[in-house]
């Protein structure tokens, strides 16, 4: 069941890069060719909406009751949190880094919302996809990073 939440945490990440890559390209083409906004704007932000607000609530889970939650793990004797990489990663970089990551998407399909321009609605929303992409795309724990590395796809 643990095992099965990190995986469908991890895999969402795919999703997640997948739409808001989508929702980027989009609010650009859209803002910089003056279009109108149409429901498939609407529809590819609220995608990225929906995966990223999943991912949070199993992260949270995660991070409190996860094999290496708050409550359900002591760290290391003679460890201080900021000094332990692994815990600081997953405890304080990677929940922060990706809760303000989730605060800047929500931003972005709020723009769908505002009785504003097509145009800044655009332009406000790129803005705020790509702020949301770098949060991601600096947090994820690549299999390249050192100690807190996991791997691409769950299992492999
Ligand atoms: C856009 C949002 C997020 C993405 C893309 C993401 C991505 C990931 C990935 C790829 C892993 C590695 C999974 C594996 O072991 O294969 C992971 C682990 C983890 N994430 Fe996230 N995450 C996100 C949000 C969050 C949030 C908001 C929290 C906490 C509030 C969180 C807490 C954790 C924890 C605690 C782990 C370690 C789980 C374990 O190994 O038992 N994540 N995340």
């Amino acid at each position: 069941m643990q095992q099965t939440l990190v995986y469908v945490h991890s895999i969402l990440r795919w999703l997640i890069l997948i739409f808001l890559i989508l929702s980027i390209t989009r609010s650009f083409s859209g803002w910089r060719t003056k279009r109108i906004f149409m429901s498939n704007d609407r529809r590819t932000w609220l995608f990225t909406l929906i995966f990223s607000h999943i991912t949070l609530l199993l992260g949270l889970y995660q991070v409190f009751f996860g094999r290496y939650g708050i409550f359900t793990t002591t760290l290391p004797a003679g460890t201080h949190l900021m000094k332990n990489k692994f815990f600081r990663f997953f405890w304080i970089e990677h929940p922060i880094a990706m809760i303000l990551a989730i605060v800047f998407v929500t931003l972005g399909y709020g723009m769908s919302k505002k009785p504003v321009s097509d145009e800044t609605k655009f332009r406000k929303a790129f803005i705020y996809f790509v702020i949301a992409l770098l949060f991601i795309i600096t947090a994820i724990p690549w299999p390249f990073r050192e100690i807190v590395g996991r791997p691409l796809f769950p299992g492999t």
